[in-house]
């Protein structure tokens, strides 16, 4: 498979008050089209960082960053526009673009009815649950058709049930386009139930501890039948004993 993200060698320090934040050394990693990658580490060690660069958000110090096409880019807060209808949110990437071709609307229509938005597209973001309004801001994110999706703790802020059900739903959505994931959490069993590699990074600044690749022998694997498997903890184990979270 052709690789749609190269990261190569990135560094990046922060020009504080008191002095320099060395948070990233040396972080290098690729990401093959259509493949689900999982980012994760301690709190503060340069996670957001790494993503936030990727989006040309934030400059590097050093190193290089190959990506071909847009990038799509979802927080922890949906950030939906709450003055907007979910129709009106879902194209709103498009239109400021000005993209909003009768097929690029006919593309949001589509996944607006796959993922059962539809008849609730006149609603406002406030009428809607949490995990609707997580399906509705991916959309809006998939509306201009990234090359890649970047997903910052993007389920952090949902409560445990909803969270485990938002996963499952978003997951599918995901498989079902094809779209090439880098997802940020802190949390090791959202990373491997949903990864096809998960990236270890160590404390601030951020090094590549370690780099996972998550196989489970299952038909139709999905965030919650995987956790069931007993590799779920063989996995959870590996990864926890990697991360610097030991003291
Ligand atoms: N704009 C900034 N200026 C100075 N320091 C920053 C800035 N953004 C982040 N940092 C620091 O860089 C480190 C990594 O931050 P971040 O990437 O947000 O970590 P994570 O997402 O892993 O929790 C932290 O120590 C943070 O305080
Ligand atoms: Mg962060």
């Amino acid at each position: 498979m052709k690789e749609v993200l190269k990261v190569k060698n990135i560094s990046k320090k922060y020009q504080a008050e008191n002095g320099e934040v060395e948070a990233l050394k040396d972080i290098s990693f690729s990401i093959k089209e259509g493949e689900f990658v999982s980012l994760i580490g301690p709190s503060g060690c340069g996670k957001s960082t790494v993503l936030s660069i990727i989006a040309g958000l934030e400059e590097k110090s050093s190193g290089s960053i190959e990506i071909d096409g847009e990038i799509g880019y979802m927080l922890q807060k949906d950030s939906l526009l709450e003055w907007l209808t979910i129709y009106k949110n879902a194209l709103f990437g498009l239109e400021i673009r000005n993209q909003k071709t009768k097929e690029n609307v006919e593309y949001v229509d589509n996944l607006l009815k796959k993922y059962n938005l539809y008849e609730f597209k006149d609603k406002y973001p406030n009428q809607l649950s949490g995990g609707m309004r997580q399906r509705a801001a991916l959309i809006r994110t998939l509306a201009i058709k990234p090359k890649i999706l970047l997903l910052d703790e993007a389920f952090s802020a949902l409560d445990y049930q909803t969270r485990i059900m938002v996963t499952k739903d978003i997951y599918d959505i995901l498989k079902n386009e094809h779209i090439t994931t880098l997802m940020v959490t802190h949390d090791i069993s959202e990373a491997i139930s949903m990864s096809d590699r998960v990236i270890v990074l160590s404390n601030r600044p951020a090094v590549v501890k370690e780099i996972h690749k998550i196989e489970f022998e299952i038909e139709n694997r999905t965030p919650l039948n995987c956790r069931e498997s007993p590799k779920f903890s063989k996995y959870f184990d590996t990864i926890w004993k990697g991360l610097d979270v030991h003291g």
